[in-house]
């Protein structure tokens, strides 16, 4: 062989054993893929219903464990990340001039913290001064891995734990919920059965009130499950870890907390679904609520005119069902906990935030529009919906400024009553959408309707007002 020839053998051989190589790791990593896919995690440790720690989840889990760390991270998009809806913080006040004065007489404008990511949850609860007055143990039922306190208030029966929490305060039922060791923000085992690591919900007031809701007529074509049990005959109540399908569940476990509620020292925690999750069910709800001392519900007496407010927190589960995502069968998990690929196996991304942060994997996987055209989209819509609501502030601050005028003209309640109810029904609408967190984003042409209607009714409420004023002379 001359110096060539073995050369050229030489490079067959070389070529011949990297390609052989090449197709032994090309399949060992196939087979790995197929398993991972198969059995994607596994069990190093046991995980039971009272584990509360995601940290121990997180041996079994790391990826998921590791995305949920990050919600400790500060985010902040244009309208998202701030701006909470159950205090008034300075910069809001700024934004929004006319908050402050239809909320006088409620009593949150004492502190206000950022809304942020759910790590925070229960620290930010413990640490508001809101806690200075006193405040009932329900508040822990959605900032905090609650469930095996419940089961330990009841007696091993979480539902009559839930029932007897209203009565304690805050400091007891928080006091109990850390010698317990259960001091967690809201944890893996709350959106997952330990056993099979299923989807599940656990929030008592959310099954109370989705039971309600499914017994009631309103339509909701966008929860198939409930239509079906609808069709039985319906001996059982409706069991949404029994009966949802797992879109449905995609949404569920945020419902557990992301919901307008009320709660207090006087009844137990309370969502307003037996009519349906439209506004006007809602507030047919609270208007059909008698109050343990007496009277129609109302959450505050409005300090200038003497109407019995309702006061809106966080619908996000109520107004996306009114939108195209929801009838379109995209759950809050697809926007806010996209899938992310990590070898053959899907990851959920359990770092919970805006998408506006994460268009890519929320949006784009169903939009094939570029990045900045369908951010441009949801600016169009969120700046919409910010005119209309400040023009339904100035309509309420206009009706407020009408009564203050009719009240120095000598006008009485009687004469008030009806621009007082005006005023309920104005405010509700209005606050529904400001304390809604996607500004508008969840359901577009729903907000836009209730905005409108919050102008006219505020508008309808001034003119009763000029009435009661001309009656008062
Ligand atoms: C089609 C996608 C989509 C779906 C489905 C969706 N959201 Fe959103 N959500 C958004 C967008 C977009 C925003 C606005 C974010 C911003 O302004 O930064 C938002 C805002 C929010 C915010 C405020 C976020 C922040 O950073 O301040 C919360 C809370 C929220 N959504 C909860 C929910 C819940 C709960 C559900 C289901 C009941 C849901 N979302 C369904 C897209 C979605
Ligand atoms: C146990 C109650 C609970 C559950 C369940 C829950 N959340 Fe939250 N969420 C909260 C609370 C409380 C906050 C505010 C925390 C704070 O400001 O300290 C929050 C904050 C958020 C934020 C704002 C994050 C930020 O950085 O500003 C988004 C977005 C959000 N949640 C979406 C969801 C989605 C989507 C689901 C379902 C997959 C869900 N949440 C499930 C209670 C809950
Ligand atoms: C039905 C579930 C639920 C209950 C009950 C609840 N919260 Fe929240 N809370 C939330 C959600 C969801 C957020 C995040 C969305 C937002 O801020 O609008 C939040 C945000 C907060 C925040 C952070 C933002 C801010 O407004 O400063 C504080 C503090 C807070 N809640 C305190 C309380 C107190 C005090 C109670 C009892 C009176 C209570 N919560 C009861 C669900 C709940
Ligand atoms: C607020 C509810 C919520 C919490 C809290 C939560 N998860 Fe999830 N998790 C989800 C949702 C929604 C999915 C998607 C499930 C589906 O589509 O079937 C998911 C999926 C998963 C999966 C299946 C694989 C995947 O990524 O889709 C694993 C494993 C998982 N989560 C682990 C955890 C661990 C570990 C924790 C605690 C550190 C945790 N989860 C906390 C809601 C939650
Ligand atoms: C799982 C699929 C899916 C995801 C994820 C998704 N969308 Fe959609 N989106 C739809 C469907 C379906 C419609 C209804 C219109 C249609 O049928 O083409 C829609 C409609 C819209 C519309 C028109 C709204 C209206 O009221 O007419 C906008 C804007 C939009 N999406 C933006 C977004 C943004 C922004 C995100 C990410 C935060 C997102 N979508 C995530 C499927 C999705």
């Amino acid at each position: 062989m001359n110096r060539k020839t073995l050369l050229g053998y030489g490079a067959v051989v070389v070529v011949v054993s990297g390609l052989s190589a090449l197709v032994t790791g090309l399949l060992m990593n196939i087979y790995e893929r197929k398993s991972e896919a198969k059995n994607p995690y596994v069990h190093l440790v046991e995980v039971s219903e009272d584990d509360t720690d995601p940290a121990k989840w997180g041996v079994n889990w790391p990826k998921q464990y590791e995305s949920y760390q990050l919600t400790a991270l500060a985010t902040r998009t244009r309208f998202g990340g701030h701006g909470g809806s159950e205090a008034l913080p300075e910069q809001k006040i700024e934004r929004d001039p006319w908050l402050k004065r239809i909320f006088l007489g409620y009593a949150f404008s004492i502190d206000y913290r950022d809304r942020r990511g759910h790590a925070y949850m229960l620290s930010d609860q413990e640490e508001t001064k809101r806690l200075s007055k006193p405040q009932t143990g329900s508040c822990l039922h959605c900032h905090a891995s609650v469930m095996p306190l419940y089961r330990e208030l009841g007696g091993g029966d979480a539902m009559a734990g839930f029932k007897a929490s209203y009565q304690l305060s805050y400091q007891e039922m928080n006091a109990r919920l850390h010698a317990s060791g259960h001091a967690h923000p809201v944890s893996c085992v709350d959106c997952h059965s330990a056993e099979t690591m299923k989807l599940r919900v656990t929030r008592p007031g959310f099954v109370k009130a989705i039971q309600a809701l499914a017994a009631s007529e309103a339509p909701l074509p966008h929860l198939p499950s409930i239509e079906r049990w609808r069709a039985t005959n319906r001996q059982a109540p409706y069991d949404p870890n029994a009966l949802a399908s797992r879109t449905e569940m995609r949404s569920f476990v945020c419902g557990q907390c992301h919901v307008e509620y009320y709660c207090s020292s006087a009844m137990p925690l309370e969502f307003p679904w037996s009519k349906g999750l439209r506004a006007e069910d809602l507030e047919a709800h609270w208007n059909g609520v008698v109050l343990p001392k007496g009277g129609r519900f109302f959450d505050f007496k409005h300090s200038e005119s003497g109407a019995e407010i309702l006061k809106v927190q966080h619908p996000e589960f109520e107004l996306w069902s009114q939108g195209i995502h929801a009838r379109s069968g995209v759950a809050c998990a697809d926007c806010h906990m996209p899938y992310q690929r990590d070898g053959a196996t899907k990851v959920s991304d359990h770092w919970v935030r805006s998408p506006l942060l994460n268009v890519n994997r929320a949006c784009q996987t169903c939009h094939h529009s570029e990045e900045q055209e369908i951010l441009a989209r949801v600016e169009v819509i969120q700046t919409r919906n910010f005119n209309l609501l400040q023009r339904a502030g100035q309509a309420l601050v206009d009706q407020l400024d009408a009564i203050q005028a009719a009240r120095a003209a000598g006008a009485g309640d009687e004469q008030l009553q009806p621009t007082r109810e005006l005023q309920r029904q104005a405010q509700w609408r209005l606050d529904f959408v400001a304390a809604e967190n996607s500004m508008g984003f969840h359901a577009p042409q729903e907000a836009a309707r209730l905005l409108g209607e919050a102008v006219d009714l505020a508008r309808q409420g001034q003119v009763a007002a000029l009435k009661a004023k001309e009656a008062g002379r």
